[in-house]
């Protein structure tokens, strides 16, 4: 390649390039997922993380330095695929903070200072996919891209939807009838996005959004789910923003949520580069975390010992655990709506990022996630279901002794709490909102925090009598 930067097929054995300017989902001669690669030699690579320190001083204000207000491009020599700083997309999305939840470790029974939460609901859209809208609609700039589209279990769809609004982008969502959370799908609505309904789930939805983005090319779509390689160089900054809050030190490790593996392949591929440069002498262990009701990652890796092999990894394990699935008409369910996948495309990135980070795998009920759900909001600042998966994980690898209780580890929240209002209500009260009206149709709340409105009469002596 004559640029620094092209898209090449991460599958070992094929290693095809292609231009940036192109738009691929996949690799054309095998089919693999693609990756973005630097000739790092070529490009001005920092000597140290503590380079983008100076950045500080501009990070402030939009007007005083329209990329150092992104958490993303703050970090941009990480990710150089761009022709001229007038092709981002920015609307300052990655100012988010990683907190010392101190009241949270004790109730894990962690020493204080060890746990950490990095709270990316605190993007504009409300989750970390804002991380990576923002490199893939440099892209589709870049490209010329008229219309952009994705399918999504809600979270994509509402942070492209804001992106394609900002953008003045078509922004078409496809999502799952009744598998989407109503404060997702108020935002898709809301920052006027094209939104299709199918009848089916997530993976139904993703099947039928990259056949129209290939074979009707006449469409013109751009796709933005995470086989869009250029997601992934913008979610790799979630990494660099932990490093930075830790003063450049590594924590022990990584927890994230597991749907469809977009996020923990970004993670994989930040510290695999970052090792490679000599930012970072540590890497940090990886845990993924499925729902046991959409549990494919924790089947083929924990289960059947799937692992990467340097890219030559057994594809008829994956194949064979899909076909079962159709035999059987299995579909994911879990409460966690975002991460009910059974087919995640990310797989083989997956793989190779659990190769890297030396990572395990594991899954966690419903309950667990729930319960973890109501202890995240009692004693940090709160994030949805999904997100939760993260630190039930970790009371899971606690217990199994595979973390210890002085290792510092850094649980990946997802999604804002208020996405999922329902599920929070339901957890608390009983009442399911999107179809009980009445308190007669609510069911026993038995979570351990489980905090339900008192009723009582308009009445100054009842009142005070509830307080006292
Ligand atoms: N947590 C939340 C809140 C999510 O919305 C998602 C994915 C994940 C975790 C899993 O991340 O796919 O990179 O493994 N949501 C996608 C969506 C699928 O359509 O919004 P992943």
């Amino acid at each position: 390649m004559t640029e620094p930067a092209y898209q090449q097929c991460i599958n070992p054995t094929c290693c095809a390039q292609y231009a940036i300017q192109q738009v691929k989902i996949s690799c054309d001669k095998c089919g693999s997922l693609l990756d973005i690669l630097y000739d790092w030699n070529r490009l001005p690579v920092p000597k140290h993380l503590n380079h983008f320190e100076h950045r500080w001083a501009t990070k402030g204000t939009q007007l005083s330095g329209q990329l150092d207000f992104s958490g993303v491009w703050r970090f941009r020599e990480m990710m150089p695929f761009y022709r001229t700083e007038s092709d981002i997309v920015t609307i300052g999305e990655g100012r988010t903070v990683l907190q010392n939840a101190e009241l949270l470790a004790r109730q894990m029974n962690m020493k204080p200072g060890s746990l950490l939460l990095q709270y990316e609901g605190l993007n504009p859209s409300g989750s970390f996919k804002d991380n990576g809208m923002t490199a893939a609609f440099t892209h589709a700039r870049i490209v010329g891209a008229k219309r952009v589209a994705c399918a999504s279990t809600g979270n994509t769809s509402a942070s492209l939807a804001m992106f394609a609004s900002f953008a003045q982008l078509q922004g078409i969502v496809f999502i799952g009838s009744g598998k989407i959370s109503l404060g997702k799908l108020s935002q898709a609505l809301d920052y006027g996005a094209l939104t299709l309904q199918i009848r089916g789930d997530f993976d139904a939805c993703l099947r039928r959004i990259k056949q129209i983005a290939v074979d009707v090319p006449q469409l013109g779509i751009y796709l933005m789910n995470s086989v869009n390689p250029f997601r992934l160089e913008g979610q790799k900054s979630i990494m660099y923003r932990i490093l930075e809050a830790r003063d450049w030190q590594p924590p022990d490790w990584i927890i994230v949520p597991g749907g469809n593996l977009g996020n923990c392949s970004a993670f994989g591929k930040a510290f695999a580069e970052m090792k490679h440069l000599g930012l970072v002498k540590k890497i940090p262990r990886l845990a993924v975390i499925n729902a046991s009701g959409a549990n494919t990652l924790s089947e083929l890796y924990t289960r059947q010992n799937l692992r990467w092999n340097d890219g030559q990894f057994d594809e008829s394990v994956p194949q064979k655990l899909y076909a079962s699935m159709d035999e059987s008409n299995y579909f994911p369910h879990t409460v966690a709506s975002a991460i009910e996948i059974s087919r995640p495309v990310n797989l083989p990135k997956a793989l190779r990022a659990l190769s890297v980070m030396d990572g395990v795998v594991r899954e966690v009920s419903d309950d667990e996630i729930l319960e973890h759900r109501a202890m995240v909001a009692r004693w940090g600042f709160g994030c949805e279901p999904a997100s939760a998966a993260s630190v039930a994980g970790l009371r899971k690898l606690l217990d199994e002794h595979v973390i210890s209780r002085d290792e510092t580890v850094v649980c990946i929240l997802t999604g804002h709490e208020l996405k999922d209002p329902n599920a929070t209500v339901m957890y608390h009260t009983g009442i399911d909102m999107k179809t009980a009206q009445d308190l007669a149709q609510r069911t026993e709340p038995h979570g351990r925090l489980s905090n339900r409105p008192v009723q009582v009469d308009d009445n100054l002596e009842s009142i005070i009598a509830r307080l006292g």
